[in-house]
């Protein structure tokens, strides 16, 4: 069978292929006094709160399960609205709020609505690895630009003004940032949105782990800045609700028509059950919740990361937000006799029986020296997996 040279561009996920022996040597010690701990998983280790559950069950109980307009049930986009006014201070009209199947389809809409054959799309080293793959499956060409700690892991203005060329259509960054949790400065953003502006080029910004920020500094919407910025947004990090499939997007209002038709023949609409669950989202109750959760990430992340950086997996810059730890493990892959992250992850699997996940997938700059930890795991999984770190590299 032939497959199309669209399909053949998308790279496999190596990181799968440490998952599945995770999960495999999981099995086996399952009922041991050592079973597998997993750090590898990016998704929360909560669930839907009650409130959001209910309305779930309200919603599949009363036959509310018709298909919903495209562009999202008119109450969510209202309600979303409300939160951007309510959390970061930014005025969102609904109408530019575009509610879909999780992120993946946000991104997958807006490459599609802008992104020509040929065009270029830069974005920094290391990043999501799936953007990449939305940018080359609208017949884009993703562009890589290293990055450092100094710059923590993400784009500059006179980075994108130096990598700015004939085919350029714009940059696509993540803030923060998956697989290292930081954030682009404020200021920093609103110079590269500049340079973008002037070029005139797009700006897109993947705002998916914004609710989980712990840094007052950072914590703050791109669409602050300037309408024109299209902003990515989910309801799986913050909200808990990663197998729901829900999602949305900002777009500027011009570009409302345009996502509409798209999203009208590729998906038709988001969930209608998990759009009436999400509008609970928004209740007190479950806010508080949320706001409760996202105290304990931040707690596991400052019992974590020192615990880390003291064994010599050293973590460059500490996260603002989400929930990785980005290590450098040159040090700690040495002592186990390995050399490059992804010796180091099977290593670690096999003998401490923890999984991670090796920087290979997120890029090609340095990334072999680099492993992400997830710390989306209860305080006591955390902290036996520093015990078994320090027994085998302490
Ligand atoms: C940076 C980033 N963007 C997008 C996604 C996709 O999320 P969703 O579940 O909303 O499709 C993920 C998932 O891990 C992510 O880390």
């Amino acid at each position: 069978m032939k497959f199309s040279s669209r399909a053949e561009r998308i790279e496999p996920f190596y990181v799968m292929e440490v998952a599945k022996a995770a999960q495999a040597l999981g099995r086996e010690v399952a009922g041991t006094d050592h079973p597998m701990i997993f750090l590898n998983i990016g998704e929360p280790d909560f669930t839907a709160p009650p409130l959001v559950q209910e309305a779930a069950d309200r919603a599949v109980r009363s036959g509310i399960t018709q298909y919903t307009n495209a562009l999202g049930l008119e109450a969510l986009r209202e309600k979303i609205s409300q939160w951007y006014l309510d959390r970061f201070g930014v005025n969102v009209a609904p109408n530019r709020i575009v509610v879909t199947a999780g992120a993946s389809a946000a991104l997958q809409l807006a490459c599609l609505a802008l992104i020509e054959h040929g065009d270029e799309i830069l974005m920094p080293d290391p990043s999501y690895p799936c953007n990449r793959h939305f940018v080359s499956a609208a017949e884009g060409t993703a562009v890589l630009i290293p990055t450092t700690a100094e710059e923590r892991y993400q784009l500059s203005a006179d980075k994108v003004e130096a990598a700015w060329g004939a085919k350029t259509r714009g940059v696509l960054l993540a803030s923060p940032s998956n697989p290292t949790g930081t954030s682009i400065a404020p200021d920093e953003l609103r110079k590269i949105h500049k340079v973008v502006k002037q070029r005139g080029g797009i700006t897109i910004i993947d705002e998916i782990y914004l609710g989980l920020s712990y840094d007052e500094t950072f914590g703050q919407s791109a669409l602050a800045i300037d309408d024109d910025i299209i902003s990515i947004n989910s309801f799986s990090k913050y909200f808990n609700m990663t197998g729901w499939r829900l999602g949305w997007m900002v777009v500027p209002e011009a570009m409302v028509p345009v996502v509409e038709r798209l999203a009208q023949n590729l998906f038709i609409c988001a969930s209608t059950i998990s759009q009436h669950a999400a509008l609970a989202c928004f209740e007190e109750d479950s806010i508080a919740e949320y706001e409760r959760r996202r105290a304990q990430f931040k707690a596991r992340r400052d019992y974590f990361i020192p615990a880390l950086d003291a064994l010599g997996l050293s973590v460059p810059v500490m996260p603002d937000g989400a929930f990785y730890a980005w290590a450098d493990c040159t040090q700690a892959a040495q002592k186990l006799g390995v050399s490059g992250s992804w010796d180091f992850a099977f290593e670690l699997m096999k003998r401490a029986h923890l999984a991670i996940t090796p920087g290979r997938d997120f890029g090609t700059a340095d990334t072999g020296r680099f492993v992400r930890f997830s710390t989306a795991n209860s305080m006591t999984q955390l902290q036996e997996s520093i015990r078994r770190l320090q027994q085998l590299i302490g």
